[in-house]
């Protein structure tokens, strides 16, 4: 469990990029951190590790104050994907730069191997292990910097944007792999990204910072259910929810609820579309049928 108490830091002294943050991430939480660009969300996470020390206020991990731990200590517990992945790797060639953290933790060369091999397998990279860093495109980096963290299987894992430069599919399979781990093995996860679409699909809560401070956190569905507020954070609803808005404004359809997925949507539209049958006996819900939710990703 990771834990903030009115943090506040500045880069220079007197501009704040942080302004006094409370936020908690609980055991096992998926949580996606928006808000514009420089509002503060890798400053944030860069304090969630220690990499960054607070000007003012607290940052605790299990209960303990982060600066009694070693460096060490922390980077085992709490995994980060940086933003920009050539800030991340320094090995000669990916094989070399995904053990490294786990050849720092002692395993056994063949042990080394083993889960070089599994967690490049996971992340797509699979034909990757022998390339030299320098020759990889942007995304496989990105994978490889992903890999790299999964390889030390940390209880929490801060993600500033790991989904950036990443192919649709990618997007998606690194997406439904950190879900996995999250509802499997209970790693906590942390998540910055400007991907609204992403958000209610896989966080179980959403923090959105504008100018160094949290302005609101709470469930997807209660968050975006707030459209004024996410149109002063300078972000958008998912593509689905304003159709949705405008349908209601500009048609007046009667939706029950914003929907935010795919399978939401689908459900609302079908319920409408039955109600609607009935009333005008044209007979549509004897074709249509309330569905399962579609798998979005
Ligand atoms: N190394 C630095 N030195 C001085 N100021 C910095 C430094 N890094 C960030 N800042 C400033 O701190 C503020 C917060 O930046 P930060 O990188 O945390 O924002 P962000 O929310 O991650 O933005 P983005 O969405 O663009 O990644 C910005 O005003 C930025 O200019
Ligand atoms: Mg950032």
């Amino acid at each position: 469990m990771i834990k903030t108490e009115a943090l506040s830091f500045s880069y220079d002294g007197c501009t704040p990029a942080l302004r006094e943050i409370n936020l908690e991430l609980r055991d096992g939480e998926f949580l996606a951190l928006l808000g514009a660009n420089g509002c503060g969300k890798t400053t944030l996470l860069k304090h969630l590790n220690g990499l960054l020390k607070p000007s003012s206020g607290r940052v605790f991990l299990n209960g303990k104050e982060l600066r009694s731990y070693k460096d060490e200590e922390i980077f085992k517990q709490v995994g980060m994907v940086f933003q920009d992945p050539n800030d991340q790797l320094f090995g000669a060639t990916v094989r070399q730069d995904v053990a490294f953290g786990v050849v720092n933790m002692g395993l056994k060369p063949d042990e080394v191997a083993r889960t070089t091999d599994e967690v490049l397998q996971l992340v797509g990279g699979a034909g990757l292990p022998d390339k030299a860093i320098h020759t990889l495109s942007f995304g496989q980096k990105r994978r490889v910097a992903i890999a790299g963290v999964l390889a030390m299987a940390p209880k929490t894992i801060l993600l500033d944007e790991p989904t950036s430069s990443l192919d649709p599919r990618g997007v998606s399979s690194i997406m439904r792999l950190l879900r996995k781990l999250n509802k499997e093995s209970g790693t906590a996860m942390i998540m910055a990204t400007h991907d609204v679409e992403l958000v209610p699909l896989f966080s179980d809560r959403v923090v959105i910072m504008s100018n160094g401070r949290i302005i609101t956190e709470g469930p997807p569905g209660k968050v975006f259910a707030d459209i004024d507020m996410i149109r002063k954070a300078e972000l958008r609803l998912p593509r689905l929810a304003h159709l949705v808005e405008v349908l209601q404004k500009e048609d007046g359809l009667p939706f029950m609820s914003t929907p935010l997925t795919i399978g939401q949507a689908r459900r609302e539209l079908l319920s409408l579309l039955e109600s609607r049958s009935y009333q005008k006996a044209e007979g549509i819900s004897s074709h249509v049928r309330i569905g399962e939710p579609a798998d979005d990703t």
